[in-house]
């Protein structure tokens, strides 16, 4: 059932501009004092609701749509009151055609708060709130909005396509940022569970004495104050569920999963009943894959268990095709956002795209391209250098003096110069037999890079 038949009341409004400053917040609920009200307006909403960004708000869904987006379960940090999830439905505002701000029809459907009750009180419990449970409830990308032209990638994401039917679990691999969430979402969305819950957990941001209860659920009685509430197999019944930096998770807690997993049932911490669930696996690790078991991060039974398929994601660096794609699209996407108009990258600046390494990968890119087109005057039609220089300070001219193609080229050969003397002993004609040239354009190569050439020791 769409949110829309299924959202019976609500109790927020908020209206922002398309830039994203509040202009309007009221939430229905006598505890909240009206001056934090009037203390949001005119703030933007990311500086308020702080986890919230441009890709994950559905405000601004709505916008970059142009329609009504129904986002179910959105988990918002406030910088004022608790945390919370809540159902939102955002519709965007014109005047004049123009799409001039979104207003967003919220209801809370759970308050941290309220959770820190049902937890064991202890003092470590009640400073985290369960802030770190990343309870998104629904995958929001299809594998088809994976974006990529590199083979590899492409015959990657057939894969994923092609093992989404079935029920195998699944391993992800991947520098951070490299879409190991996105392809977790598509594979869900591919699989006949894609009416049922997706559930992510980031087993990384839990606090150890809370990741056993939040597994595997708690029954009344189990300790003071503790009530019945599902775990996470319990509430992804049918579903999918995705096991984020499942490096984080202490071995001994890997030990009960494996057993969960392999029995499909488990008990809630108190209870002596078994509970059977049907749930599917994604686990990731930005652990590069020969380091998982070699370092002990992962159980080998569990690993085992795992990865049954395994998709390793390259990282960007080495997808040069994408880079170029990923940039247009991008653009696009910032283009409108931000009503600039930008067309191309200069050919300086797509050589240092092209040269740079990109640690934080995609998520990177992005944030660079977003970063440069909030930069650009109005009336340019190009991201160049300067754009470049302001937003990544790796950008400069040593930079691209030491990655130009002509540099590559001539390091290549002098490295090769340098081996073929080292194996002749220094011997110039014997080098320049085994290098396949002339005596004499060897003795000119080496008197151009005199000041670099060291035979190789
Ligand atoms: N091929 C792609 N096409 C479009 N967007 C992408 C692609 N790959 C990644 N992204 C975007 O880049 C960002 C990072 O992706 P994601 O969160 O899936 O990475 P991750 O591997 O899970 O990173 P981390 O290890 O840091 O959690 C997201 O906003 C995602 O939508
Ligand atoms: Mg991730």
């Amino acid at each position: 059932m769409s949110l829309y038949n299924e959202l019976n009341y609500i109790d927020g409004i908020t209206i922002i501009d398309k830039e994203g400053l509040i202009l309007f917040t009221v939430k229905f609920n006598p505890d909240i004092d009206k001056k934090m009200e009037e203390s949001i307006v005119g703030k933007n909403l990311f500086d308020v609701f702080y986890n919230i960004n441009k890709s994950n708000s559905s405000l601004f869904e709505c916008m970059d749509k142009d329609k009504l987006i129904e986002r179910k379960g959105q988990y918002v940090k406030n910088l004022y009151v608790d945390d919370s999830i809540t159902d939102n439905i955002s519709i965007p505002i014109k005047h004049g055609g123009l799409i001039v701000g979104a207003i967003e029809l919220s209801k809370v459907i759970a308050d941290y708060d309220d959770n820190v009750n049902e937890l064991p009180n202890d003092s470590a419990v009640m400073k985290l709130k369960p802030k770190c449970l990343n309870m998104g409830y629904n995958a929001r990308y299809n594998l088809d909005n994976i974006i990529c032209k590199d083979k590899n990638m492409v015959k990657l994401v057939e894969y994923a396509h092609h093992v989404a039917k079935s029920n195998s679990p699944i391993f992800i691999t991947g520098e951070t940022g490299t879409g190991k969430e996105l392809f977790a979402n598509g594979i869900h969305n591919a699989s006949n569970r894609k009416d049922k819950p997706f559930i992510a957990q980031n087993c990384s941001a839990v606090p150890e004495n809370l990741l056993e209860s939040i597994f595997f659920g708690t029954s009344k009685g189990s300790y003071t104050g503790a009530l019945d509430r599902k775990g996470l197999f319990e509430a992804c019944d049918g579903g999918t569920l995705f096991l984020d930096e499942l490096h984080c998770m202490p071995l001994h807690l890997q030990a009960k999963l494996l057993r969960a997993i392999e029995d499909k049932s488990a008990r809630r911490i108190g209870e002596n009943k078994e509970r059977n669930f049907d749930v599917r696996i994604i686990a990731a690790t930005n652990i590069k894959n020969e380091e998982i078991l070699n370092k002990g991060f992962i159980r080998q039974d569990l690993y085992y268990r795992l990865s049954v398929v395994k998709i390793d994601i390259p990282p960007l660096r080495e997808r040069l095709e994408d880079i170029k794609v990923l940039s247009y699209y991008f653009i696009k996407k910032y283009n409108s956002i931000f009503e600039k108009n930008i067309t191309s990258i200069s050919q300086e600046v797509t050589r240092f795209m092209l040269n740079y390494d990109w640690p934080g990968n995609i998520r990177e890119l992005e944030n660079f391209i977003e970063s440069a087109i909030l930069n650009v005057s109005k009336e340019k039609i190009i991201i160049d250098e300067k754009e470049a220089k302001e937003v990544n300070n790796i950008f400069n001219d040593d930079f691209l003096k030491t990655k130009s193609l002509k540099n590559i080229l001539e390091n290549t050969e002098l490295n090769l110069i340098e081996e073929a003397l080292m194996i002749s002993k220094g011997n110039v004609t014997k080098a320049a037999e085994y290098l396949e040239i002339p005596r004499q354009t060897l003795q000119q190569k080496m008197i151009k890079y005199s000041t670099n050439l060291k035979p190789k020791s």
